[in-house]
């Protein structure tokens, strides 16, 4: 008997090795709806349950309400399993080792209920437009296919503007593109980076933040309101009681500068598992929401759109090394392994600053300041922040992007209806030619196909803006307050075109240029 066992197992053994599709992923049946409502229900409450690390964390202090991002990525059984033993305990009153098993059932119950495919977390980047990077290995070859993109697809970067029914056409072209769909090269952060997986993963550039928020005693009843209100019907305004809450209702285990990143993170993965949810139960796509994604000046104020996807970005400028950032030691311990904390805050700013741009595309309604109003942050870091060497001599690392960036801000700033804005044209390529950045940092001759679609590109955006500057002088004349700054960006324009400009779109630049300074000086 026991021969013929061994014989049998050692069959099934050969025949699962010789053959992976014999153990497909399958999910429980749990056909019952009711029956799947009763195991969400019972996930939720171990959710929300005290764990024993992290000053009594739950789940639901760094995830979402209900796990909804754990279902959205394929993370394993053993993952889930793995992560949630470190809270569990036998302690009363505190998350069990039981109902670490009902949480796995609820991530099981949820993907059935929404009939989730989960994507792979290792390669599915959230928000990252049109769902995949471009290829390349480095940011230049990234930043070439995006050119190559760009000029396969609009006449902003195929078609010179030589007279002004071209600027009007590009101008609507540009207001029509959509960042939200239009690939990148630009790898936007993963929403899990677990150390688990190896030194590349020990990292601070994710979603997830690694201080919790906790209900604060008087507050419990009220926040977890909160959270049943949005589940039992996710609407924007649910999402945005939830995120006005959290300072007040909520506190954390850290009174350092980082706790204010991590809160942010914890902002953003309210936002972005709002669109994970969309995506697989229907309704408005992040895509489909206006440049600018949120019902604007709740409050009366300018900066009321949720900014947090940008402030995690803006957390890491500012804090972009230690001993400066204040974050705490167990923290670093966590990612410390084969990394260096400045190149996580390079990752973090790029990915963050691009992201949050995404939410707020005229960069008006976003916080906190005229700088990154303008544009400044983005257009500088952009050039600056990108691997191996971050020092710009060897020119830009994502240039064609930065224009891109630049000219699609300014356009919706003075176009997209939303701004209520006819007095005048605002012109602001901030860092993008600062400093005569756009030259310094153009791609160099050892990349001719680059530096032939950067300079197309820019070419093209500089002309449109003139011919749209020409066109308001005509209209309304110049505003004397205004004389010294239009003065100054026509004259880096104008630098670029020599710089840049060859035979005879060269003639017809130059007179351009020479009916503005007409007005002008
Ligand atoms: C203090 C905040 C916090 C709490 C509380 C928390 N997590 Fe997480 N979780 C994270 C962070 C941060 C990551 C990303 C990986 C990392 O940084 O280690 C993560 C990652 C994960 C992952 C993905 C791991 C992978 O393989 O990439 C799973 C699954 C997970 N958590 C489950 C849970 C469960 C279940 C609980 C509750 C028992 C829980 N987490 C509580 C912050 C938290």
């Amino acid at each position: 008997m026991r021969v013929v066992l061994a014989v049998l197992s050692l069959v099934v053994f050969v025949s699962l090795s010789g053959c992976d599709t014999l153990v497909p992923a399958q999910e429980p049946p749990l056909a019952d709806p009711e029956e799947r409502a009763d195991v969400i229900a019972r996930g939720i409450e171990a959710f929300r349950t005290p764990g024993v690390i992290d000053a009594g964390a739950s789940c639901a202090s760094c995830h979402a309400p209900d796990g909804f991002d754990l279902a959205y990525f394929d993370f394993s059984d053993e993952d889930l399993r793995r992560r949630g033993a470190a809270h569990a305990s036998d302690k009363p009153g505190l998350l069990s080792h039981a109902q670490l098993e009902d949480i796995v059932a609820m991530v099981h119950a949820l993907r059935a209920e929404h009939q989730i495919i989960p994507k792979d977390p290792k390669t599915h980047r959230p928000l990252q437009p049109g769902g995949e990077v471009l290829p390349g290995d480095t940011p230049q070859e990234r930043d070439l296919a995006f050119g190559q993109q760009l000029e396969q697809t609009f006449r902003f970067a195929s078609v010179p503007v030589l007279d002004r029914k071209e600027a009007m056409r590009q101008r609507d072209e540009w207001l029509a593109v959509n960042p939200r769909t239009l690939p990148i090269g630009i790898p936007l952060n993963r929403w899990s980076e677990d150390p688990h997986h190896g030194p590349a993963h020990a990292s601070l550039a994710d979603w997830l933040p690694l201080l919790p928020r906790i209900a604060r005693e008087e507050y419990t009843d009220d926040w977890w309101a909160l959270h049943n209100a949005y589940l039992a019907n996710p609407t924007d305004e649910r999402l945005f009681a939830l995120l006005n809450s959290i300072q007040e209702y909520t506190g954390t285990s850290y009174d350092g500068d980082g706790a204010g990143f991590m809160r942010h993170k914890y902002g953003s993965v309210l936002l972005a598992q709002h669109f994970f949810r969309r995506e697989v139960t229907g309704g408005k796509q992040f895509e489909d929401y206006p440049a600018v994604a949120f019902p604007v000046g709740t409050g009366g104020h300018r900066s009321r759109i949720p900014s947090h996807v940008w402030q995690v970005g803006d957390w890491a400028r500012v804090n972009d090394h230690l001993p400066k950032a204040e974050i705490p030691e167990h923290i670093l311990n966590h990612v410390a392994e084969g990394r260096d904390f400045r190149e996580d805050m390079k990752d973090v700013k790029l990915s963050w600053f691009w992201s949050g741009w995404l939410f707020d595309q005229s960069l008006q309604f976003t916080c906190c300041g005229n700088s990154t109003r303008n544009g400044e942050y983005l257009t500088h870091f952009i050039n600056r922040d990108w691997k191996p060497d971050d020092s710009g001599v060897n020119g830009s690392g994502y240039g064609i992007h930065n224009v891109f960036f630049a000219t699609k801000r300014q356009i919706t700033e003075n176009f997209d209806p939303v701004h209520g804005r006819d007095d005048y044209l605002r012109i602001n390529y901030a860092n993008f030619h600062g400093y005569g950045w756009d030259i310094s940092r153009e791609p160099r001759d050892h990349e001719p196909e680059r530096q032939r679609l950067y300079r197309e590109i820019t070419l093209n955006s500089y002309r449109m803006m003139l011919y749209l500057l020409l066109d308001a002088f005509e209209t309304n004349g110049v505003l004397e307050e205004r004389r010294d700054r239009w003065q100054e960006r026509v004259i880096l324009m104008a630098n670029f075109i020599e710089h840049a400009s060859k035979d005879a779109p060269l003639e017809h630049d130059r007179e351009l240029v020479a009916k503005l300074e007409a007005w002008l000086w």
